[in-house]
């Protein structure tokens, strides 16, 4: 199937202040300079808050990433998580068509979708409420046919009962989700054949039905403002950032004593004096080159450049160590000017 953005696009996004400060949280998990390692939560969690993924909203992760648009649509198209276009307010349903569930009746399930929901996959119903699509072997092939309903598995399908998974749905129910026919897990459909003696009756359902059925939100788009909010390693970083010197310099001892490998990292720009290179106060005449040709810069980061007075590709071509450094202290993700080799990147723009 062809995934691209829909037609019809909202005007703008942001992230409601829960989201943004869960979002930036996010972001600190990773080294400097590796930000956009976060873009599939952040996605993610931008679908939560909207319901699909507009293109406004992969834009402004984009720029919450230092990203190029590009980059971020390629991971947003990419994956069938993500919705690109708008689905049901009450649940988007996925139904598996692949080898195992499409033998065990998963064309029973699409056509009850296609009755109860819309004729064509991607169409939302008639009432606004439903939304589904055939999707690719959802891992759940010994408990065929399946479909995913918001984070749960619904297993063991039959047409009749998938339609009224629909109406309990409807009605504002949450039905257990994990197999419909009454197995545990995927034991044999004609019961044990060994391991006989296994007590499976600690808990009510399996595993992942009963936590499923604990944290109760199947359908539930997260807004933010669950509590907590897991991001307990922004405490640390910022109670490290409150005292850093007692917590930096013992660290920062250790490999200047274990000096011969200390002496290799010369890309450490912290280790470089700094000097400023040559800065314009605007691009010349012939336009500003479009800096956003060299990968790892995406529009922020273009404009961050043009304000410490960079327009060209030829003023970033030449860079030495001492100024690559001088740049890298002064954006926000220090290490991409090496990571992503801007110098090489440019030069060879320069020359075309
Ligand atoms: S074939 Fe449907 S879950 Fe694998």
């Amino acid at each position: 199937m062809l995934r691209r953005l829909y037609h019809d696009q909202p005007e703008s996004f942001a992230f409601t202040p829960d989201n943004q400060k869960w979002a930036e949280a996010q972001m600190k998990k990773f080294p400097e300079g590796r930000q956009a390692s976060a873009v599939i939560p952040l996605l993610w969690r931008a679908q939560e808050q909207h319901g699909w993924l507009t293109r406004p909203a992969i834009e402004y992760v984009a720029n919450m990433l230092d990203m190029a648009y590009i980059r971020v649509l390629e991971v947003a198209s990419f994956y069938f998580m993500f919705q690109l276009q708008p689905v049901g307010s009450i649940a988007h349903i996925q139904v598996c068509g692949t080898l195992s569930c499409m033998i065990c009746g998963a064309e029973d399930l699409i056509g009850v979708c296609k009755n109860k929901i819309a004729d064509k996959a991607h169409e939302v119903s008639a009432d606004g409420k439903f939304s589904w699509e055939e999707v690719e072997c959802l891992g759940s092939c010994a408990n065929a046919p399946m479909v995913q309903i918001g984070k749960d598995y619904y297993e063991d399908l039959t047409a009749a009962r998938l339609s009224e998974i629909i109406d309990e749905l409807a009605a504002g129910k949450v039905p257990v989700p994990g197999p419909q026919n009454g197995r545990f897990a995927a034991e044999p459909l004609k019961g044990l054949s060994s391991l006989r003696g296994f007590d499976s009756g600690k808990t009510k359902h399996n595993a992942s039905v009963q936590a499923a059925v604990e944290i109760g939100d199947t359908v539930k788009r997260i807004d933010g403002t669950e509590v907590p909010l897991l991001t307990p390693w922004v405490k640390d970083s910022a109670t490290k950032a409150a005292k850093p010197k007692p917590a930096t310099k013992p660290k920062a001892a250790k490999p200047k004593a274990a000096a011969p490998k200390a002496a290799k990292p010369a890309a450490a720009p912290a280790d470089v004096a700094e000097e400023k290179p040559l800065t314009l106060d605007a691009a010349r005449e012939t336009g500003a080159d479009d800096l956003k040709l060299i990968s790892g810069v995406g529009p922020k980061l273009e404009g961050v450049l043009n304000d410490l007075g960079f327009w060209h590709f030829d003023q970033i071509a030449d860079w030495t160590a001492e100024q690559v450094a001088w740049v890298d202290s002064r954006l926000k993700f220090k290490g991409r000017i090496e990571r992503d080799n801007w110098m090489a990147q440019a030069k060879e723009l320069a020359k075309k």
